[in-house]
C-alpha cells in the first residue's frame, strides 16, 4: 500500500471508534488482516470487537516457549469462548536450542544483547513468517503505555516488517481498556487481578507497585527506553 493510502486512511480514522477502524481495515484488506495477541487486555479487547465484526477474522499468538501458565489456560478459554482457532506461531527449535546450550537458559538476564537475542529468536522470527500470509496486522499498542509508544499512529507502515500496522487502542486509556473487559464480559488473564496489568514472558514479567508505571514489570531490570522487544521498533 502507498504512503499516500495509509495516510489518508489515518486522517480518516484518527478520530474514529476502535470499531470503526477494525471495520474499515477489515474491508480494505479481508483475510490479509490479522490480529497479533499476547493475551493481555488489549488484545482480548480487540479479539473480542474483531470477531463481533468478523466472526471467521484471523487472530494469532507467538508462543515464545516462556509464557506463564495463565496465558496458556487464556488461550484455551478465549478459543472456546468464541469458536475459534488461535493461530500459535512457535520459534525455530533449533536456533533457539543452540542459543540456550551457548548462553544458558535464563540469558536474558546477563546483558541487554542476549534478551534482544531471545525476543529475535523467540518472538521476531516467527512473527516474521506469519507476516508471510498479511498484508497488515492489527496490534493493542497504547500511546499513553510508554515514552517508547507516544507517536504511534491507529495506521501506519511498518517500515521494518513492510506491511501495514493498525492500532485501533492508540488513543484510548488503561479504564476505556477495563471499562469495555467489564462491559461485554471479555475473558482476561487472572494475572491481571494480581498486579501484572503488561503480561509477557514469564521469567522477565512481574507484578508492579500502585503508582509505577504500567509497563514497569517489563524487563524490570533494563532502562525503560531499551524496553521494547522489537516487535514495535520503530
Ligand atoms: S512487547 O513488545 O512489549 O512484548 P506488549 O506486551 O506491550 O509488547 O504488547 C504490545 C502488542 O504487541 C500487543 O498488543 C500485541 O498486539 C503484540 N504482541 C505482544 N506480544 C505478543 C505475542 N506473544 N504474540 C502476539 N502478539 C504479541
Ligand atoms: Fe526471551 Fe524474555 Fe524476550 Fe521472552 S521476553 S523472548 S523470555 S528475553
Amino acid at each position: 500500500m502507498k504512503q499516500e493510502e495509509i495516510d489518508k486512511l489515518n486522517d480518516e480514522l484518527s478520530k474514529a471508534t476502535p470499531q470503526e477502524i477494525i471495520e474499515r481495515m477489515v474491508n480494505v484488506f479481508g483475510r490479509r488482516i490479522a490480529l497479533s495477541s499476547s493475551m493481555g487486555a488489549e488484545d482480548q479487547v480487540l479479539t473480542d470487537m474483531l470477531l463481533k465484526i468478523d466472526p471467521q477474522a484471523r487472530v494469532f499468538t507467538l508462543d515464545t516457549g516462556r509464557l506463564f501458565p495463565e496465558t496458556y489456560d487464556l488461550i484455551d478459554r478465549t478459543s472456546r469462548k468464541y469458536k475459534i482457532n488461535i493461530e500459535v506461531f512457535f520459534p525455530d527449535y533449533q536456533r533457539v536450542q543452540e542459543m540456550v546450550n551457548g548462553k544458558g537458559i535464563n540469558l536474558f538476564y546477563e546483558s541487554v544483547e542476549n534478551r534482544k537475542e531471545c525476543c529475535f529468536l523467540r518472538k521476531i522470527e516467527p512473527l516474521q513468517r506469519a507476516f508471510s500470509t498479511m498484508d497488515a496486522w492489527i496490534c493493542g499498542l497504547r500511546a499513553s503505555q510508554s515514552v517508547t509508544r507516544t507517536n504511534i499512529h491507529v495506521v501506519e507502515w511498518d517500515a521494518n516488517n513492510k506491511l501495514v500496522k493498525v492500532n485501533p487502542l492508540a488513543n484510548w486509556s488503561e479504564e476505556q481498556v477495563w471499562d469495555y473487559i467489564k462491559a461485554n464480559k471479555v475473558p482476561y488473564s487472572v494475572l491481571h487481578d494480581k498486579g501484572f496489568p503488561s503480561i509477557g514472558c514469564q521469567p522477565c514479567t512481574r507484578a508492579i507497585q500502585p503508582g509505577e508505571d504500567v509497563r514497569a514489570g517489563r524487563w524490570w531490570w533494563e532502562n525503560p527506553d531499551t524496553k521494547e522487544c522489537g516487535l514495535h521498533k520503530r
